[in-house]
């Protein structure tokens, strides 16, 4: 997820027991590679493998060099991008746009096929909208180009956010592929998880939103998976010991005004459920400082833990 899983979420969530934790997108422009924001997304320091690189963008010969260029930097698989559905992503013909043009998918995907010794991974919604669900057929000339995942959110481009994520689709493209299907999607919860996997026959699941301010539900879900063992939430005193771990991780990567400005969205998810949250979120929003808004969060836990 672009502007949340960068290296200190992504690394939190491996911990806690994701399996796979994805880059965020990066674009396939070579005049972006110099860019601050390019650089600290491809930051993998300390990552523990394989470390997976999203790229997004709409022509095959860039986006087989961005493959190219990111496994020359460290990636062991390369992700596409053809689920975003932002206007900003979309306008460049990138992202879920272009599901609508099946042709540039099956020349995007062979030619960064070609290009890495890698694995290649893709990411799809089910279409570019629900009259044109075309997830089934994408997912074959992917398999057949040489890709070797795909993880499919269950809404097409039109969708956006809006609705509910739908599974049948998901399903069709699990019986009519060979390779790995991820179902992605509205799971919330280890429950969810076990649905999603039920319904729709999936190789596993990928879990987005429901992890803002909550990692260690990559941990709880493999667990209940893995054994049916329903794993508490953690206590306060653990969750702030959590937060604190993943600012530290933003100041490192961001520097301390930037990191205290990421980690602002980070901390209002973290407390959101939790007595008095409300008022720390106002207290980190006014806050601009590392220092400061490092010392507010470890107050608010020593406080909620007494
Ligand atoms: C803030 C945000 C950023 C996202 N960025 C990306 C991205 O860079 N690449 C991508 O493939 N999907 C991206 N997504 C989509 C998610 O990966 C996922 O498909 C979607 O949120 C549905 O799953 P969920 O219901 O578990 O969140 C993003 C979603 C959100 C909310």
């Amino acid at each position: 997820m672009a502007g949340i899983t960068d290296r200190p979420f992504r690394r939190l969530a491996r911990r806690f027991g994701a399996a796979l934790a994805v880059s965020e997108m990066v674009s396939a422009r070579p005049e972006l590679r110099a860019s601050r924001k390019t650089r600290l997304r491809l930051d993998h320091a300390g990552e523990p493998g394989p470390i997976s690189v999203q790229i997004a963008g709409a022509d095959p010969a860039q986006l087989a060099d961005a493959a190219r260029f990111n496994v020359d930097l460290g990636a062991e698989i390369i992700d596409i991008n053809m689920g975003c559905p932002a206007k900003k992503v979309c306008n460049a013909c990138a992202g879920s746009a272009l599901l609508a043009d099946e042709a540039l998918v099956a020349r995007i995907l062979e030619a960064v096929v070609a290009a890495v010794p890698v694995p290649v991974t893709l990411k799809i919604r089910t279409g570019p909208s629900p009259e044109r669900r075309n997830a089934v057929r994408v997912a074959r000339l992917a398999e057949s180009a040489g890709v070797q995942m795909l993880a499919v959110h269950g809404r097409t481009r039109a969708c956006l956010f809006e609705g509910h994520a739908e599974y049948d689709t998901i399903a069709e493209v699990k019986s009519a592929v060979r390779v790995p299907v991820v179902a992605n999607g509205d799971i919330r919860t280890p429950d969810d998880a076990r649905r999603a996997l039920e319904r729709t026959g999936a190789d596993g699941i990928m879990i987005g939103r429901a992890a803002h301010g909550r990692p260690w539900l990559y941990g709880a879900v493999a667990r209940y998976l893995a054994s049916g063992e329903q794993v508490p939430p953690p206590a306060p005193r653990e969750i702030g010991r959590v937060l604190i771990e993943h600012l530290d991780g933003l100041y490192d990567l961001y520097g301390h005004e930037q990191g205290a400005r990421v980690a602002r969205k980070h901390i209002g998810w973290t407390v959101r459920d939790l007595p008095g949250g409300e008022a720390l979120r106002s207290t980190v929003n006014g806050i601009g400082v590392a220092g400061a808004q490092r010392a507010a969060v470890n107050d608010y836990f020593e406080r909620l833990a007494a």
